[in-house]
């Protein structure tokens, strides 16, 4: 019964797009809390007579909750972009998602290949590349948009070779703006790592056999880490296979995930391992140790969490979702041999946040919070966690009929303990069939206030909070 209205409420629909409007509080909104929490993901399931077949294939939609003089403000949209704009107009995909495709007839994939390609909607993240806002997708089309208005402002595109590129919705800030990590299909493939700058600089480019689903990658202040998971494609088949692209990938159950450590200085790898076979999402914070390269991750043993995220699967609701375990490995430089794994919380979870603005690549950093599982039997994250990387210890939240989004850390003002601010979920409440923001102490995670938006909120993925600056 729950499992059913989760999924209606959830993921089997579409979400209207509002204009702005004043929404409902109650408890206590810090006066200090200044400017816009954006969440991004799935606002269309449903195009004609289609439906679509995974979490991740949904056409993208932004929310943004505006805080202002202990006041919110609400507006929502489609993510203005090709495959939206053509698919409210023609009423059919015509783009290919994740795990959908356009239903092409006979020889229809070649011509429609040559037309469009894989989708520009941009659903999984929200970021800040210098003075630019991002919505940022996994194709290499990223959408920059006004955070007022949500409107599309322009886009920002790595090059596209034949066989096809992703990119991950993670690009992590630098001084001059952010880096990301592209992969290149082709005879040969390529991970680089690249500035989103004008010219897409190349920083560092790895050459593999057959590349890994991509979603995340680790920075430390001198290296970058990349993981390869066995979940891997050839990737001829990503053009000549007439199937959308995860379907694309397999578990290869005869190798592990191999690394490779790569100095920012210069490029060149100084690292290259293979370590006991992970699957993951989420690389959380990455940092130097006095001989190599830490990294916290959230991890599976297999890639069956891709499986788990089909809507038919959340639909049926027949057993637990697997949930990522938080581990951290320690790397030794030029020692292939050595490394440590240590399990950092035995609670499934994912979409893992902490604060990066403040301690990214920090080895002193404590805290990870996010949406995790109550019980093994949990259909979908139904609480929050707070990790305390070093003691080991946990605190959660949590309320009956309650699945809350990823928690977003907002430092209070003049805060000095890493944990001294709030943190923001959107949470979807299926037994008053409504969605609320609610606003956390991130000390002791007990609830200061709600923020009742006008109606249920689909299950969604990244947000970020853009702090205005007082006038
Ligand atoms: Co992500």
């Amino acid at each position: 019964m729950l499992q059913e209205k989760l999924y209606q409420l959830g993921f089997d629909r579409n979400q209207d797009p509002h204009d702005e409007m004043d929404l409902e509080v109650s408890g206590v909104i810090p006066e200090w809390l200044h400017g816009s929490f954006v969440r991004n993901g799935p606002g269309l399931f449903y195009i004609g007579g289609q439906r679509m077949n995974h979490w991740f294939d949904g056409l993208g939609m932004l929310h943004r909750f505006t805080f202002q003089d202990g006041r919110v403000r609400y507006k929502n949209s489609f993510i203005d972009c090709h495959a939206t704009d053509e698919a409210l107009s023609s009423n059919e995909l015509t783009y290919s998602e994740f795990a959908t495709d356009p239903c092409w007839g006979l020889f229809g994939r070649v011509s429609s290949m040559f037309r469009h390609g894989p989708t520009d909607s941009a659903k999984v993240n929200v970021g800040k590349v210098g003075d630019r806002y991002y919505a940022l997708g996994e194709t290499t089309m990223q959408i920059e948009f006004d955070p007022e208005t949500l409107e599309t402002l322009g886009r920002y595109n790595f090059r596209q070779p034949k066989f096809g590129t992703s990119s991950t919705a993670h690009p992590h800030p630098t001084n001059s703006g952010a880096v990301n990590l592209i992969t290149k299909y082709g005879p040969v493939n390529f991970y680089q790592v690249r500035k989103m700058d004008e010219r897409a600089s190349k920083l560092a480019s790895v050459v593999t056999f057959s590349p890994s689903y991509m979603h995340s990658f680790g920075m430390s202040e001198k290296y970058y880490v990349i993981a390869e998971s066995p979940f891997t494609v050839q990737s001829i088949k990503l053009i000549a296979a007439n199937r959308p692209f995860i379907k694309n990938f397999k578990w290869d159950k005869n190798r592990g995930t191999r690394l490779w450590v790569v100095d920012r200085e210069n490029g060149k790898v100084v690292h290259k391992a293979e370590v006991e076979p992970f699957f993951f999402f989420h690389f959380v914070n990455t940092f130097d140790t006095s001989n190599g390269v830490s990294f916290d991750i959230v991890t599976y043993p297999d890639a069956g969490i891709i499986e788990a995220y089909y809507l038919d699967a959340i639909g049926r609701g027949d057993r637990g979702i697997p949930g990522g375990t938080l581990k951290r490995f320690e790397i030794s430089i030029g020692d292939p041999s050595r490394y440590v794994e240590e399990t950092l919380s035995a609670t499934g979870m994912e979409l893992p946040h902490m604060d990066t603005a403040r301690y990214n690549m920090n080895p002193d950093y404590r805290y990870v919070y996010s949406p995790s599982l109550a019980s093994p039997d949990s259909t979908f994250y139904d609480q929050l966690v707070k990790v305390d990387v070093r003691d080991k210890t946990e605190l959660t939240w949590r309320e009956e009929g309650c699945f809350p989004g990823e928690p977003v850390f907002i430092p209070a003002p003049e805060s000095s303990a890493e944990d001294d601010g709030i943190l923001v979920s959107l949470v979807l409440d299926i037994q008053a069939e409504r969605s609320f923001l609610v606003l956390l102490r991130a000390d002791d995670l007990s609830e200061l206030g709600r923020v009742f938006a006008p109606e249920p909120i689909m299950m969604g993925f990244h947000g970020n909070f853009f702090q205005k600056q007082r006038a």
